[in-house]
Protein backbone atom coordinates (compact mmCIF):
# COMPACT_ATOMS: atom_id res chain seq x y z
CA UNK A 1 0.00 0.00 0.00
CA UNK A 2 1.39 3.57 -1.04
CA UNK A 3 0.50 6.62 1.29
CA UNK A 4 1.00 10.05 -0.29
CA UNK A 5 0.99 12.98 1.49
CA UNK A 6 1.23 15.52 -1.61
CA UNK A 7 -1.24 16.44 -4.45
CA UNK A 8 0.61 15.38 -7.07
CA UNK A 9 1.71 12.35 -5.62
CA UNK A 10 -1.80 11.13 -5.44
CA UNK A 11 -2.70 12.57 -8.77
CA UNK A 12 0.08 10.48 -10.48
CA UNK A 13 -0.60 7.56 -8.59
CA UNK A 14 -4.57 7.29 -9.79
CA UNK A 15 -3.90 7.89 -13.08
CA UNK A 16 -0.83 5.55 -13.18
CA UNK A 17 -3.84 2.58 -12.41
CA UNK A 18 -6.08 3.77 -14.87
CA UNK A 19 -3.05 3.73 -16.71
CA UNK A 20 -2.99 -0.37 -16.39
CA UNK A 21 -6.82 -0.51 -17.20
CA UNK A 22 -7.55 -0.73 -13.35
CA UNK A 23 -10.86 1.20 -12.04
CA UNK A 24 -10.56 2.96 -9.08
CA UNK A 25 -12.89 3.36 -6.26
CA UNK A 26 -12.58 6.66 -3.81
CA UNK A 27 -13.16 6.62 -0.33
CA UNK A 28 -12.71 10.31 1.49
CA UNK A 29 -12.54 10.45 5.20
CA UNK A 30 -11.40 12.61 8.16
CA UNK A 31 -9.32 9.08 9.66
CA UNK A 32 -10.26 7.42 13.23
CA UNK A 33 -11.41 4.97 11.12
CA UNK A 34 -14.17 2.68 12.25
CA UNK A 35 -16.35 -0.54 10.73
CA UNK A 36 -18.37 1.70 9.10
CA UNK A 37 -16.01 3.37 7.23
CA UNK A 38 -14.39 0.12 6.42
CA UNK A 39 -17.80 -0.94 5.16
CA UNK A 40 -17.08 2.17 2.27
CA UNK A 41 -13.45 0.28 1.49
CA UNK A 42 -15.06 -3.26 1.65
CA UNK A 43 -17.79 -2.11 -1.01
CA UNK A 44 -15.49 0.08 -3.14
CA UNK A 45 -13.01 -3.13 -3.49
CA UNK A 46 -15.82 -5.58 -4.37
CA UNK A 47 -16.65 -3.03 -7.62
CA UNK A 48 -13.49 -1.38 -8.23
CA UNK A 49 -10.05 -3.04 -9.08
CA UNK A 50 -7.89 -0.09 -6.63
CA UNK A 51 -9.29 1.54 -3.53
CA UNK A 52 -7.89 4.69 -2.98
CA UNK A 53 -8.80 5.82 0.78
CA UNK A 54 -8.62 10.19 1.94
CA UNK A 55 -7.79 10.87 5.53
CA UNK A 56 -7.92 14.35 6.26
CA UNK A 57 -9.37 16.35 8.88
CA UNK A 58 -10.76 19.49 7.14
CA UNK A 59 -10.48 22.12 9.13
CA UNK A 60 -13.01 24.34 6.72
CA UNK A 61 -15.96 22.11 7.41
CA UNK A 62 -15.62 22.49 11.58
CA UNK A 63 -17.76 26.13 12.63
CA UNK A 64 -16.72 25.21 16.40
CA UNK A 65 -12.92 25.28 17.26
CA UNK A 66 -13.32 22.91 20.08
CA UNK A 67 -14.79 20.69 17.70
CA UNK A 68 -12.62 20.38 15.33
CA UNK A 69 -9.38 20.21 18.37
CA UNK A 70 -10.89 17.32 19.81
CA UNK A 71 -11.41 15.31 16.36
CA UNK A 72 -9.46 11.89 17.30
CA UNK A 73 -6.34 11.59 15.38
CA UNK A 74 -5.05 8.27 14.67
CA UNK A 75 -3.45 8.21 11.76
CA UNK A 76 -1.23 4.66 12.18
CA UNK A 77 -4.21 2.83 13.52
CA UNK A 78 -5.96 3.87 10.31
CA UNK A 79 -2.91 3.29 8.15
CA UNK A 80 -3.05 -0.57 9.59
CA UNK A 81 -6.61 -0.92 9.24
CA UNK A 82 -6.56 0.28 5.24
CA UNK A 83 -3.65 -2.00 4.22
CA UNK A 84 -5.30 -5.24 5.86
CA UNK A 85 -8.55 -4.24 4.10
CA UNK A 86 -6.11 -4.15 0.66
CA UNK A 87 -6.50 -0.43 -0.08
CA UNK A 88 -4.28 0.78 -2.74
CA UNK A 89 -3.23 3.75 -1.81
CA UNK A 90 -3.62 6.39 1.58
CA UNK A 91 -3.83 10.01 0.92
CA UNK A 92 -3.61 11.78 3.87
CA UNK A 93 -2.43 15.43 2.92
CA UNK A 94 -1.29 18.30 5.79
CA UNK A 95 -3.82 21.13 5.82
CA UNK A 96 -1.27 23.36 4.15
CA UNK A 97 -1.17 21.30 1.31
CA UNK A 98 -4.74 21.25 0.74
CA UNK A 99 -4.87 25.11 1.80
CA UNK A 100 -1.60 26.40 1.40
CA UNK A 101 -2.69 29.51 2.52
CA UNK A 102 -4.46 28.59 5.96
CA UNK A 103 -5.56 29.74 8.62
CA UNK A 104 -6.91 31.98 5.30
CA UNK A 105 -9.09 29.37 3.76
CA UNK A 106 -9.31 29.23 0.19
CA UNK A 107 -10.47 32.00 -1.85
CA UNK A 108 -12.84 29.42 -4.31
CA UNK A 109 -15.50 27.62 -2.44
CA UNK A 110 -18.14 25.35 -3.48
CA UNK A 111 -21.17 26.26 -2.31
CA UNK A 112 -24.23 23.95 -2.89
CA UNK A 113 -27.69 25.78 -2.45
CA UNK A 114 -31.15 23.88 -2.00
CA UNK A 115 -29.80 20.93 -0.20
CA UNK A 116 -27.11 22.25 2.19
CA UNK A 117 -30.09 24.96 3.23
CA UNK A 118 -32.16 23.21 6.46
CA UNK A 119 -31.03 20.60 9.18
CA UNK A 120 -27.60 20.65 8.99
CA UNK A 121 -26.91 23.21 6.96
CA UNK A 122 -28.85 25.53 9.20
CA UNK A 123 -27.18 24.38 12.47
CA UNK A 124 -23.80 24.26 11.54
CA UNK A 125 -23.55 27.41 8.92
CA UNK A 126 -20.90 26.93 6.44
CA UNK A 127 -20.57 23.08 7.12
CA UNK A 128 -21.57 21.80 3.66
CA UNK A 129 -19.59 24.73 2.45
CA UNK A 130 -16.64 23.21 4.12
CA UNK A 131 -17.72 19.75 2.89
CA UNK A 132 -18.24 20.61 -1.00
CA UNK A 133 -15.01 22.73 -1.31
CA UNK A 134 -12.81 19.85 0.05
CA UNK A 135 -14.84 16.99 -1.63
CA UNK A 136 -15.10 18.82 -5.08
CA UNK A 137 -10.92 19.60 -4.86
CA UNK A 138 -10.47 15.69 -3.73
CA UNK A 139 -12.57 14.89 -6.65
CA UNK A 140 -10.76 16.82 -9.26
CA UNK A 141 -7.35 15.20 -8.04
CA UNK A 142 -9.04 11.85 -8.57
CA UNK A 143 -10.17 12.02 -11.67
CA UNK A 144 -12.62 9.31 -13.08
CA UNK A 145 -13.68 7.09 -10.55
CA UNK A 146 -16.42 5.97 -8.29
CA UNK A 147 -16.22 7.97 -4.56
CA UNK A 148 -18.28 5.92 -1.82
CA UNK A 149 -20.40 7.91 1.03
CA UNK A 150 -22.26 6.84 3.94
CA UNK A 151 -25.64 6.99 4.28
CA UNK A 152 -24.96 8.18 7.72
CA UNK A 153 -24.71 11.36 6.95
CA UNK A 154 -27.86 11.65 4.88
CA UNK A 155 -27.29 15.42 4.13
CA UNK A 156 -23.73 15.09 2.81
CA UNK A 157 -24.47 12.54 0.55
CA UNK A 158 -27.35 14.49 -1.21
CA UNK A 159 -25.02 17.74 -0.79
CA UNK A 160 -22.03 15.66 -2.53
CA UNK A 161 -24.21 14.20 -5.45
CA UNK A 162 -25.33 17.40 -6.57
CA UNK A 163 -22.24 19.04 -6.03
CA UNK A 164 -20.51 16.12 -8.44
CA UNK A 165 -23.45 16.02 -10.87
CA UNK A 166 -23.74 19.95 -11.08
CA UNK A 167 -19.95 20.48 -11.70
CA UNK A 168 -19.82 17.48 -14.15
CA UNK A 169 -17.08 15.17 -12.51
CA UNK A 170 -16.44 12.26 -14.59
CA UNK A 171 -17.23 10.32 -11.15
CA UNK A 172 -20.18 8.23 -10.43
CA UNK A 173 -21.29 9.16 -6.21
CA UNK A 174 -22.29 5.94 -4.18
CA UNK A 175 -24.08 5.99 -1.10
CA UNK A 176 -23.65 2.78 1.49
CA UNK A 177 -26.05 1.62 3.98
CA UNK A 178 -25.21 2.81 8.02
CA UNK A 179 -23.28 0.06 9.83
CA UNK A 180 -24.42 0.43 13.42
CA UNK A 181 -23.49 -1.00 16.52
CA UNK A 182 -25.73 -3.82 18.37
CA UNK A 183 -28.07 -1.59 20.21
CA UNK A 184 -28.64 0.28 16.83
CA UNK A 185 -26.29 3.34 17.46
CA UNK A 186 -24.72 4.13 14.52
CA UNK A 187 -20.81 4.48 14.36
CA UNK A 188 -19.16 7.57 14.27
CA UNK A 189 -15.93 8.79 15.56
CA UNK A 190 -17.15 11.48 17.80
CA UNK A 191 -18.90 8.22 19.92
CA UNK A 192 -15.38 7.96 21.58
CA UNK A 193 -16.08 11.14 23.68
CA UNK A 194 -19.36 9.44 24.60
CA UNK A 195 -19.22 8.84 29.01
CA UNK A 196 -20.75 5.23 29.59
CA UNK A 197 -23.90 6.94 30.74
CA UNK A 198 -24.07 9.67 27.77
CA UNK A 199 -23.59 6.24 25.15
CA UNK A 200 -26.47 4.65 26.76
CA UNK A 201 -28.63 7.56 26.09
CA UNK A 202 -27.50 7.95 23.01
CA UNK A 203 -29.49 5.23 21.82
CA UNK A 204 -32.51 7.15 21.91
CA UNK A 205 -32.16 8.43 18.47
CA UNK A 206 -32.68 4.95 17.08
CA UNK A 207 -35.19 4.60 19.26
CA UNK A 208 -36.64 7.85 17.64
CA UNK A 209 -36.22 6.75 14.06
CA UNK A 210 -37.86 3.50 14.79
CA UNK A 211 -41.00 4.41 16.88
CA UNK A 212 -41.68 6.92 13.56
CA UNK A 213 -40.53 5.08 11.19
CA UNK A 214 -43.50 2.26 12.52
CA UNK A 215 -45.92 4.90 12.68
CA UNK A 216 -45.61 5.68 9.55
CA UNK A 217 -45.47 2.02 7.89
CA UNK A 218 -48.85 1.66 10.22
CA UNK A 219 -50.36 4.82 8.19
CA UNK A 220 -49.41 7.97 10.25
CA UNK A 221 -49.73 10.45 7.07
CA UNK A 222 -48.79 13.71 9.14
CA UNK A 223 -44.98 15.07 9.26
CA UNK A 224 -46.15 16.75 11.95
CA UNK A 225 -47.47 14.30 14.02
CA UNK A 226 -43.95 12.27 13.07
CA UNK A 227 -41.86 15.34 14.42
CA UNK A 228 -43.97 15.47 17.77
CA UNK A 229 -43.30 11.68 18.03
CA UNK A 230 -39.71 11.62 18.03
CA UNK A 231 -39.38 14.48 19.91
CA UNK A 232 -41.69 12.99 22.32
CA UNK A 233 -39.48 9.71 22.68
CA UNK A 234 -36.10 11.94 22.98
CA UNK A 235 -37.44 13.97 25.62
CA UNK A 236 -37.61 10.66 27.54
CA UNK A 237 -33.77 11.02 27.61
CA UNK A 238 -33.72 14.46 29.68
CA UNK A 239 -29.56 14.41 29.05
CA UNK A 240 -30.54 14.51 25.14
CA UNK A 241 -31.17 17.17 23.68
CA UNK A 242 -32.83 17.56 20.34
CA UNK A 243 -32.32 19.98 17.74
CA UNK A 244 -34.43 18.41 14.51
CA UNK A 245 -36.26 15.23 13.97
CA UNK A 246 -38.54 14.94 10.97
CA UNK A 247 -39.45 13.36 7.91
CA UNK A 248 -38.49 14.70 4.63
CA UNK A 249 -38.14 14.23 1.03
CA UNK A 250 -34.77 11.47 0.56
CA UNK A 251 -33.94 13.77 -2.76
CA UNK A 252 -34.03 17.47 -2.02
CA UNK A 253 -34.67 16.71 2.28
CA UNK A 254 -37.84 19.30 1.85
CA UNK A 255 -40.50 18.62 4.52
CA UNK A 256 -43.63 16.91 2.19
CA UNK A 257 -47.09 18.38 2.81
CA UNK A 258 -48.55 14.97 3.55
CA UNK A 259 -46.85 11.62 3.48
CA UNK A 260 -48.38 10.00 0.13
CA UNK A 261 -45.92 7.51 -0.89
CA UNK A 262 -45.45 8.85 -3.92
CA UNK A 263 -41.75 9.81 -3.15
CA UNK A 264 -39.39 8.19 -1.53
CA UNK A 265 -38.68 9.71 2.13
CA UNK A 266 -36.45 9.70 5.53
CA UNK A 267 -36.38 10.31 8.62
CA UNK A 268 -33.58 12.22 10.10
CA UNK A 269 -32.37 13.33 13.56
CA UNK A 270 -29.74 15.42 15.55
CA UNK A 271 -29.27 15.88 18.90
CA UNK A 272 -26.59 17.21 21.62
CA UNK A 273 -25.38 13.52 23.80
CA UNK A 274 -23.53 15.32 26.16
CA UNK A 275 -20.30 17.25 24.80
CA UNK A 276 -21.38 15.53 21.51
CA UNK A 277 -23.67 16.47 18.41
CA UNK A 278 -24.78 13.46 17.27
CA UNK A 279 -26.90 12.98 14.04
CA UNK A 280 -28.78 9.51 12.10
CA UNK A 281 -31.57 8.61 10.26
CA UNK A 282 -33.30 6.34 8.66
CA UNK A 283 -35.77 5.14 5.75
CA UNK A 284 -39.08 4.85 5.86
CA UNK A 285 -42.24 3.74 3.84
CA UNK A 286 -45.45 4.78 3.77
CA UNK A 287 -48.59 1.87 4.20
CA UNK A 288 -50.17 1.69 0.58
CA UNK A 289 -53.63 0.34 0.53
CA UNK A 290 -54.76 -0.74 -2.51
CA UNK A 291 -54.29 -3.33 -5.12
CA UNK A 292 -51.21 -3.14 -7.34
CA UNK A 293 -52.96 -1.99 -10.47
CA UNK A 294 -54.72 0.95 -8.26
CA UNK A 295 -51.66 1.82 -7.14
CA UNK A 296 -49.40 2.22 -9.98
CA UNK A 297 -52.46 4.67 -11.61
CA UNK A 298 -52.52 6.57 -8.62
CA UNK A 299 -55.98 6.12 -7.72
CA UNK A 300 -55.06 5.11 -4.73
CA UNK A 301 -52.73 6.71 -1.82
CA UNK A 302 -51.19 6.06 1.28
CA UNK A 303 -53.44 4.83 4.38
CA UNK A 304 -55.82 7.12 5.67
CA UNK A 305 -54.40 6.92 9.41
CA UNK A 306 -54.70 4.15 12.24
P1 LIG B 1 -16.00 10.96 8.07
O1 LIG B 1 -16.91 11.40 9.16
O2 LIG B 1 -14.67 10.41 8.41
O3 LIG B 1 -16.77 9.90 7.21
C1 LIG B 1 -16.20 9.37 6.04
C2 LIG B 1 -17.26 8.54 5.33
O4 LIG B 1 -17.66 7.46 6.17
C3 LIG B 1 -18.53 9.38 5.05
O5 LIG B 1 -19.01 9.09 3.75
C4 LIG B 1 -19.49 8.90 6.13
O6 LIG B 1 -20.85 9.02 5.77
C5 LIG B 1 -19.07 7.43 6.25
N1 LIG B 1 -19.50 6.87 7.54
C6 LIG B 1 -19.27 7.37 8.78
N2 LIG B 1 -19.87 6.60 9.72
C7 LIG B 1 -20.50 5.60 9.06
C8 LIG B 1 -21.32 4.49 9.45
N3 LIG B 1 -21.60 4.26 10.73
N4 LIG B 1 -21.78 3.67 8.49
C9 LIG B 1 -21.51 3.90 7.16
N5 LIG B 1 -20.74 4.93 6.72
C10 LIG B 1 -20.26 5.76 7.65
O7 LIG B 1 -17.87 12.49 6.32
C11 LIG B 1 -16.71 12.88 6.41
O8 LIG B 1 -15.73 12.18 7.05
C12 LIG B 1 -16.23 14.19 5.79
O9 LIG B 1 -17.29 15.12 5.81
C13 LIG B 1 -15.68 14.03 4.36
C14 LIG B 1 -16.75 13.51 3.38
C15 LIG B 1 -14.47 13.09 4.35
C16 LIG B 1 -15.21 15.42 3.83
O10 LIG B 1 -14.26 15.96 4.68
Amino acid sequence: MDVVHSVGSFRQALEGFRADGATVGLVPTMGALHAGHESLMIRAAAECDVVAVTIFVNPLQFGDPCDLDHYPRTLADDLERCASLGVGVVFAPSVTEMYPDWPEPPSTRVSVRAEAAHWEGASRPGHFEGVATVVAKLFSIAGRSRAYFGEKDFQQLAVVRRMAADLGFPIEVVGCPTVRDLDGLALSSRNARLSADERRAATVLWRALETARVAVASGERRPAAVEALIASVVAGEPTVSLDYGAVVDADDLSVPALLDGHRPLRLIIAADVGPVRLIDNARVEVALRGTPRQLASGLVGAASGR
